[in-house]
């Protein structure tokens, strides 16, 4: 069964992702939707020459659209999933979800009630190498895994208009890539914290260009995690655990790493065994996502095992208790 794929927003990671939807067998894309102009026809002559549609509205009211992909910018997150599923189309939606937790249960409830699948496109989660990590913690490699640290900054620089920097947009460090060391951690712990202590860096535009989350989990089990927009930092996650620790290289979208087993009690430092695993993926990396919606859909499904709703909502109720103790609220909240 062959699906067919309309895309929202016809920006940077929609580019990303309809080029891997043209790699894998069962998705096709049919058609694009863009509202700034002539965008949709450029898109179209990049990928496969879907039909361009200069609405929204237009492409959600297309019979040949089975699910819909939402890539535009955060704040748009809600009015265009409920667009689709209001059209009775399945809807893929970039992370964040949406700006919060009130407005995900909403669009929890929408696709409840109309029988659609309706997913956060949090690609990480479906990652081989993400996956094999989580078995291999269950299975105690490391032991009791005590401390996550995770770091996701970039530089980029200011910019009242980008989406990073505008608050119209949903804009700050946190949702755009704080979002990826909290689901590392959660991901680890396969918990949410019980507390959070959290700092940021507020700027001239009012969004957080920098902040950092001090998590504690069930039985003093930490994680110290940080994202920033103004700086450079290598994107390792280290997992630390009572029998040795593990690296993973580009920890939001890894495709290795290595577990380290010590023995400090001889006082040397030094790992006495390391072991690289890994798991390179193809179709930069969405494909995963992409064949977990249809894998779900095919089976019935209205939501992943792997990203349910749940998970959705407690990630975002974590990120409004974050916004709560700095101020920001966004002006479509
Ligand atoms: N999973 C990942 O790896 C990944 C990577 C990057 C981004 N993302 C997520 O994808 C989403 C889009 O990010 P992006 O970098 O692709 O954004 P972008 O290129 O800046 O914008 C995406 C689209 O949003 C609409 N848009 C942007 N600014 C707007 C404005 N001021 N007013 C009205 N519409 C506007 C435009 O839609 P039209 O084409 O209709 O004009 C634009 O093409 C974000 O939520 C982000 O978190 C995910």
């Amino acid at each position: 069964m062959k699906f067919r794929w309309g895309i929202i927003g016809c920006g940077f990671v929609s580019e990303l992702f309809a080029s891997c939807l043209l790699k894998l067998e069962n998705a096709e894309l049919v058609a694009v939707a863009s509202l700034t102009p002539g965008k949709a026809e450029h898109f179209c002559k990049k990928f496969g020459n879907p039909t361009a549609y200069d609405s929204y509205q237009k492409l959600v009211e297309d019979d040949k659209v089975d699910i819909v992909y939402i890539g535009t910018t955060h704040n748009f997150h809600y009015e265009h999933t409920l667009l689709g599923l209001n059209h009775d189309k399945h809807v893929l939606c970039e992370k964040p979800i949406s700006l919060n937790a009130g407005l995900t249960e909403k669009m929890v409830s929408r696709a409840r009630e109309k029988n659609l699948f309706l997913m956060e496109g949090v690609w990480t989660r479906f990652l081989p190498a993400t996956l094999k990590l989580q078995e291999i913690i269950g299975q105690g490699v490391i032991g009791e895994v005590h401390v996550v640290n995770a770091d996701f900054s970039i530089i980029r620089p200011f910019n009242p208009n980008h989406r990073l920097y505008n608050l119209e947009l949903g804009g700050g460090a946190l949702l755009d890539l704080g979002i990826y060391p909290l689901t590392f951690a959660q991901l680890v712990f396969d918990d949410y914290p019980q507390t959070a202590e959290t700092t940021a860096v507020i700027g001239e535009s009012c969004v957080d260009e920098m902040s950092s989350y001090l998590l504690e989990f069930t039985g003093g089990k930490t994680a110290l995690l940080s994202a920033s927009c103004r700086s450079a930092s290598p994107h390792l996650g280290i997992i630390t655990g009572s029998k040795g620790y593990i690296t993973v290289p580009d920890f939001y979208h890894p495709q290795e790493f290595t577990v380290h087993h010590t023995d400090y009690t001889d006082l040397n430092w030094e790992p006495k065994d390391q072991k690289l695993y890994k798991y390179p993926y193809d179709h930069l990396g969405y494909g995963h996502e992409v064949t977990e919606v249809m894998r779900c859909i095919r089976e019935g499904l209205v939501e992943s095992p792997l990203m349910p709703w749940s998970v959705s909502l407690a990630m975002m109720r974590l990120m409004d208790s974050f916004r709560n103790q700095w101020g920001i609220i966004y002006p479509d909240e």
